[in-house]
């Protein structure tokens, strides 16, 4: 252990000592239970005498902030209550700079929000089951990685990402439509990193992102981080409304197009065949760059899949980005993006400059998983899973909900997206619903314009089971109606 003592200050080194670890105790930085140093380890490390640590030690433990166990050590003991408001005093010690920091927007949590607890149906979350993660699978498979690749799995590995992994999603793509060589494919610590390496590389502080409206509230959040001028294009049933887009263009001038045109997070809509074709012309003309994210493609319950952007793009036009974590797991925050051109390498770097490279343990298990094929089984599995969940929610929506409630429903994903009768508000709605023991993502939080989404919320359907979608679903309709009351 180090920590500086004043050698030169007047006060005896054991009261220095004293005091560091009354700090650490009294402020939580040394749990309860922690075990302290031994003493004559501390010593040695300080370059004290052995009895000056024990007498710090025998006077934390008169004031009971530790206590001895014979044959073990010293060990910390939960602090006085009373103590415990001194980490809030502390935010008066911060330095002048950081006083100066404004406090950051409360940002959508939804994407990180806790899977059910025992009572509250949590329909606010933002990914598919924790009950379909293939745990067992993905320890054998770390196992086999370590023994397989020994220390090259623990390295930095390849800065573009694991070449296997890469050349594994080449082939996935293609069978997609999408023709990707390895050498355009970045590995990304999840989606979310692969949408910030574009925006900071195409747009400066103040110009200007098309996105959908409603769109991903992560989006959302960080394009306005990034203080980017964040402008909407409304969305139908049938996903972005590209006819007003020249002149919106002209309008703007847009320095980038973010669009979901695959089960839209969060109304589950797709972009029609015609839009696609035509979103691209447009773009092209203009010269505005797309980013496409892919974040569910492969989450289809039915209709046909519709060629992706990128698989329409003629040569350089779109960024493509998708990502294993609502298809497979989000902790292993591994994401990827297609993209040609100069524009590849920028990405790359900035990727470099900012996290160096992505995990090259869990990208090896990552591709150790999804080559054996047991990736499609996997989805295949939760596509029916889901679908049926999707089913058993718009059945209970029927019939729990009022009728002037309406809903679309969607063909694939994670989510089913809901309108509230005018009167009728999200935010009314929250907490009367959290009393009855349900939640939903509030419709504010998705639209560039929060005011929009007064009366829209979000549902998961993929992590409940059809109790609890039943259950949730009549509790909602409940909650309305006490606050139509
Ligand atoms: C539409 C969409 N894109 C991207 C992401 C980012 O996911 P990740 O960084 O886990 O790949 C999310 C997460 O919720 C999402 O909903």
């Amino acid at each position: 252990m180090r920590f500086a003592l004043d050698r030169e200050s007047g006060t005896p080194l054991y009261q220095q000592i004293e005091a560091y670890f009354r700090a650490g105790i009294l402020s939580g930085s040394f749990l309860p239970e922690a075990r302290l140093p031994a003493s004559r380890q501390l010593a040695r490390d300080l370059g004290v005498n052995r009895m000056t640590v024990e007498t710090a030690y025998a006077n934390l433990e008169s004031d009971g902030l530790v206590y001895f166990k014979v044959g073990s050590g010293t060990y910390v003991l939960p602090p006085p209550v009373l103590a415990l408001p001194v980490k809030d005093n502390a935010q008066a010690l911060f330095p002048a700079w950081q006083q100066t920091l404004q406090l950051p927007l409360s940002f959508s949590d939804e994407t990180l929000a806790a899977p059910a607890g025992a009572d509250l149906i949590r329909f606010a979350v933002g990914s598919g089951d924790p009950g379909l993660f293939p745990l067992d699978a993905m320890r054998k498979i770390l196992q086999t990685v370590m023994r397989r690749d020994g220390v090259s799995a623990l390295g930095y590995g390849d800065l573009y990402g694991y070449a296997p992994l890469r050349a594994t999603i080449s082939h996935v793509l293609a069978n997609q439509g999408i023709q990707a060589r390895p050498e355009n494919i970045l590995i990304t610590s999840g989606s979310q990193q692969a949408i910030a390496l574009a925006a900071q590389l195409l747009l400066r502080e103040g110009e200007t992102v098309l996105v959908e409206s409603p769109t991903y509230g992560g989006a959302l959040d960080l394009f306005r981080k990034l203080r980017l001028r964040v402008v909407g294009v409304p969305v139908d049933g049938n996903g972005m409304q590209v006819d007003g887009l020249d002149a919106l263009f002209e309008q703007v001038r847009p320095r980038l197009i973010y669009t979901m045109p695959n089960f839209h997070n969060p109304s589950g809509v797709c972009l029609s065949n015609q839009r696609r074709h035509e979103l691209i012309a447009l773009a092209g003309r203009h010269n505005i760059p797309i980013l496409e994210d892919d974040y569910v493609g492969d989450l289809r319950y039915d209709g046909h899949a519709q060629p992706a952007l990128k698989a329409l793009d003629p040569g350089g036009q779109v960024i493509y980005v998708s990502t294993f974590s609502k298809m497979l797991m989000p902790g292993l925050r591994t994401g990827f993006l297609v993209a040609e051109g100069p524009v590849f390498e920028n990405l790359a770097q900035g990727k470099r400059a900012t996290d160096l490279a992505a995990s090259n343990l869990i990208q090896r298990a990552v591709e150790g998983y999804v080559t054996v094929g047991r990736y499609q089984a996997h989805l295949r599995r939760s596509c029916q899973l889901y679908k049926s969940r999707r089913d058993a929610m718009l059945a209970a929506l029927r019939r729990y909900l009022p009728r002037d409630v309406q809903f679309i429903a969607s063909r694939g994903g994670l989510f089913l997206w809901l309108q509230l009768p005018d009167g009728l508000t999200a935010e009314q709605l929250l907490p009367i619903a959290r009393e009855q023991g349900v939640d939903f993502a509030s419709g504010p939080g998705f639209f560039p314009n929060r005011a929009d989404g007064a009366n829209f919320l979000r549902l998961n359907f993929a992590a409940f089971h059809r109790e609890q979608i039943n259950e949730g679903v009549r509790r909602l309709g409940q909650a309305i109606g006490q606050v139509r009351k």
